[in-house]
């Protein structure tokens, strides 16, 4: 009987060893990112039901990492429950329209990866809480466009030149260039305690619409007064500056610092503060 056949392999040579360490190392990573973005299994709990009520089911089924929720609950369509109502249109994060609560945070369901999620666990997914249900995950969320016919529309002071145009200065224009990223997603409204939780869809008009006010009250050319508007029929007293509502947009848009609080300042210095009052009065025009 012929001893065991022992292979040795060669000695590596400086050059060709260190390239055969770094392809052995790059073909890992390579196995690792399959690895992770293997199909596995996953389960969805999510809300079915319609306004007069309902409650979570769950859907198992293969997924990647590359997914996001959308997918998923596409899958889930496709599958098993093809009466399943979503709302989407882009599923690229531009259209507002897929907002859902993910494991309990308002995002969209396009933008979420499940690769970000623990699938170890089910993953709820519920319609928008602070809009009436329609059914499954779709709201109605009409009440925000009502809303912001409340607000005074865009009133642009006459040209500054014979030819029609208007002169402004770049940082002005800047300022509320922000403000129009936004993409009426309404997940700053449904996370804010305001509407979520108290319900004071009459007497404040929330996050979203305090950035459209801005957008208008800081336009360089907008010559409007909404100043006792927002104190009065938007209700900006409410806002106890939680910033929760900066957190969730999607499009990164700092609603509490850039829009909130300046348009609060514009109240205080109307309401509370005589001197600031008397020099707008002197000088007759919005900052
Ligand atoms: S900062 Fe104001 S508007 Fe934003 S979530 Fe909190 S209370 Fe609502
Ligand atoms: S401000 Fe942000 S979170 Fe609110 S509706 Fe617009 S994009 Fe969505
Ligand atoms: S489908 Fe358009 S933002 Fe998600």
């Amino acid at each position: 009987m012929s001893a065991p056949e022992t292979r040795t392999a060669p000695a590596p040579t400086a050059g060709g060893g260190m390239a055969a360490v770094e392809a052995g190392a790059r073909a890992a990573a390579k196995s690792d990112r399959a690895t992770s973005s293997a199909a596995k299994t996953a389960t969805f709990r999510v809300w079915r039901g319609d306004a007069a009520g309902g409650g979570l089911v769950d859907f198992t089924l293969q997924v990647s990492d590359g997914m996001v929720v959308l997918d998923a609950i596409h899958q889930i369509q496709a599958e098993q429950a093809n009466d399943l109502a979503v709302r989407w249109n882009c599923k690229a994060g531009k259209c507002g329209s897929c907002s859902a609560e993910i494991n309990g945070m308002p995002r969209l369901m396009c933008m979420t990866r499940l690769g970000e999620l623990d699938l170890s666990q089910p993953v709820t997914v519920e319609p928008m809480r602070a809009f009436p249900r329609i059914r499954d995950l779709v709201t109605d969320v009409s009440w925000n466009f009502a809303a912001k016919k409340s607000l005074k529309p865009f009133k642009p002071r006459a040209p500054d030149a014979p030819d029609g145009t208007w002169r402004m200065d770049q940082r002005d224009v800047d300022r509320v260039q922000e403000f129009r990223k936004c993409i009426e997603c309404f997940l700053c409204q449904d996370v804010c305690h305001v509407l979520r939780d108290h319900h004071k869809h009459d007497e404040f008009v929330g996050p979203r619409l305090l950035v459209q006010a801005a957008m208008l009250e800081m336009h360089p050319l907008d010559t409007e007064d909404r100043v006792d508007d927002l104190r009065r029929a938007h209700g900006i007293g409410y806002c106890n500056i939680t910033k929760c509502c900066t957190k969730v947009c999607p499009e990164g848009i700092t609603i509490t610092d850039n829009a909130i609080i300046p348009l609060k300042e514009r109240v205080v210095d109307r309401h509370f503060d005589p001197l600031a009052k008397l020099v707008q009065l002197v000088r007759g025009r919005k900052r």
